[in-house]
């Protein structure tokens, strides 16, 4: 069975993108979802300086091993000022350095959601115009909007045009893992 790596990307122990991210691997069929909590990879703030002193932490490179062996990431981004939250971007930071390959040439689903009206639009864009730079094949991404307006915990994506477009983000996922 094929193995996918999820989360949210945001250490909010209330996070909506780790309900959107869960949603999202609960979508795709016959896959062992490995569903990560971003509070077990706190690390230092990343600098050359402390690259050079400490080395890769060990989390930035159990990352990395999680990666290496997943054939398909779900991602949901949490917006913070336009851009990722500081924990991804350290995260990130520090897996960047490990080898010049970041994603590995795995398929990749992204999405964002927040509470406004541009569900981490902002953010998402951002990440999805430049993980192909980075050796990530996005296949898929789905940002949703005004999240507590169209999310249920029972019934997931309440919105009958926004799950439409969701089911079909997930098709072409499902379909490249
Ligand atoms: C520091 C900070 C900056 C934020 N900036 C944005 C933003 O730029 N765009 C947006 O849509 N929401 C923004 N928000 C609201 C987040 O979308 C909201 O807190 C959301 O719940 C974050 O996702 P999470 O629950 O998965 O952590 C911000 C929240 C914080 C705390």
């Amino acid at each position: 069975m094929k193995n996918i790596l999820a989360f949210g990307a945001s250490t909010s122990t209330t996070s909506i993108n780790q309900q959107l991210a869960k949603y999202a691997a609960d979508c795709i069929k016959d896959v062992n979802i490995n569903l990560l909590d971003l509070n077990m990879y706190e690390m230092l703030m990343y600098s050359s300086d402390r690259q050079a002193a400490y080395g890769i932490p060990e989390a930035a490179k159990h990352f990395k091993s999680l990666i290496k062996s997943a054939d398909g990431i779900i991602i949901s981004f949490a917006e913070h000022n336009a851009s990722y939250t500081a924990a991804f971007k350290n995260l990130f930071d520090w897996t960047s350095v490990i080898e010049k390959s970041i994603w590995n040439g795995k398929p990749m689903f992204l999405l964002a959601t927040s509470p406004g009206g541009r569900g981490g639009q902002t953010v998402l864009d951002t990440a999805v115009s430049s993980f192909g730079f980075m050796d990530g094949k996005v296949i898929s991404n789905f940002a949703l909007p005004s999240f507590q307006k169209n999310f249920d915990t029972q019934k997931g994506i309440t919105d009958i045009e926004l799950k439409k477009a969701f089911d079909k983000e997930c098709d072409l996922f499902q379909k490249a893992i």
